[in-house]
Parts: structure tokens; C-alpha cells; sequence
């Protein structure tokens, strides 16, 4: 850390709310922003907002798709798999991505025997909420 973001931080008390706020986004108090940050990323992702789409990716899916859908792990890298936030996955409709889940595409299992209908719903959702974080 520079020492002139150590000094405001020192400063933050003797100023009024709305400087300490500024002072987050001009990045004088760094740790300020770092931690408004990743709160909006903890209360804002989609592990909170897609609760049940998230726990049945993680216990099915991320195996190949990482838990984040990025397919950034072994498998995935190995499969060579698009991220499933990527503009050419979400460009699909909502049936295209139901029906691959559904009937799989190979190297992918087909799921129509091991989730139901609603749950694919979920997946499919869940998949839509990825996109949101760009
Ligand atoms: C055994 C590894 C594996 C598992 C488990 C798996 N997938 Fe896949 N998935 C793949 C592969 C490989 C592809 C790419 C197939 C292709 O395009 O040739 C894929 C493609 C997809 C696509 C289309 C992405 C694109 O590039 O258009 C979606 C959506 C998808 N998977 C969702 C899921 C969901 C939801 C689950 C869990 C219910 C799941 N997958 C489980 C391996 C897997």
C-alpha cells in the first residue's frame, strides 16, 4: 500500500460521510473499496440469488463447468468448455439450454433421468444469472 492511502485512512474520521464515500472511488482509501467490492460480489452472486440452480451446478455440473461455470478447471480446460456467462453460451434460448441439459451433448450426459423438469428450469436459470457478473 502507498503511504499516502495509509494516511487517509488515518484521516477517515474527522471526515463527513459523503467524503469518506468519495474517497472510495477516487482510491484513497483502497481498503474501503476493496471491501465494498466484494460485498456486492458476496450479496450479489448468484450462489444467494439462484439458491437452488446453484447447490444442484455445484453437486452436478461443476464437476466439468467449475462451480462458477467458467470451466476454467482440469476437466473443463481438458473439454475445452465456453464459459457458460460467455455471450455465445447465453445467446441460446432458454429451450436450447433446457434441451442440452436434458439429452446432454456429447462428451455430456444427458440429466432428463436425473433432475426433474423444475430443476432444469433452475439450472437454466442459474446459467442466465452468470451472465450478470460480465
Ligand atoms: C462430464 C462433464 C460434464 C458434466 C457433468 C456437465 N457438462 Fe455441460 N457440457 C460438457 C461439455 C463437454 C460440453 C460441450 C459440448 C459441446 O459443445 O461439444 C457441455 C456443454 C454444456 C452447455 C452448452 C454450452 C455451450 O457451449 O453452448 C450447457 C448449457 C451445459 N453444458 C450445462 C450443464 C449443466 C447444467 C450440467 C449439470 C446438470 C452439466 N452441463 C454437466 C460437459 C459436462
Amino acid at each position: 500500500m502507498l503511504p499516502a492511502q495509509c494516511e487517509s485512512s488515518g484521516q477517515i474520521h474527522k471526515r463527513d460521510k459523503e467524503d469518506f464515500f468519495m474517497s472510495l472511488f477516487s482510491g484513497r482509501n483502497f481498503r474501503g473499496t476493496l471491501l465494498l467490492v466484494l460485498a456486492v460480489i458476496v450479496t450479489s452472486g448468484p450462489v444467494l440469488a439462484q439458491g437452488d440452480g446453484a447447490t444442484l451446478f455445484k453437486s452436478k455440473c461443476a464437476g466439468c463447468h467449475s462451480a462458477d461455470g467458467s470451466g476454467t478447471g482440469p476437466a473443463g480446460k481438458a473439454m475445452h468448455l465456453r464459459a457458460l456467462g460467455s455471450a455465445d453460451v447465453q445467446k441460446q434460448t432458454d429451450a436450447q439450454l433446457a434441451a442440452i441439459i436434458a439429452d446432454g451433448k456429447s462428451p455430456m450426459p444427458a440429466f432428463k433421468d436425473k433432475v426433474t423438469s423444475d430443476q432444469i428450469k433452475q439450472l437454466v436459470a442459474f446459467i442466465r444469472s452468470l451472465a450478470k457478473k460480465g
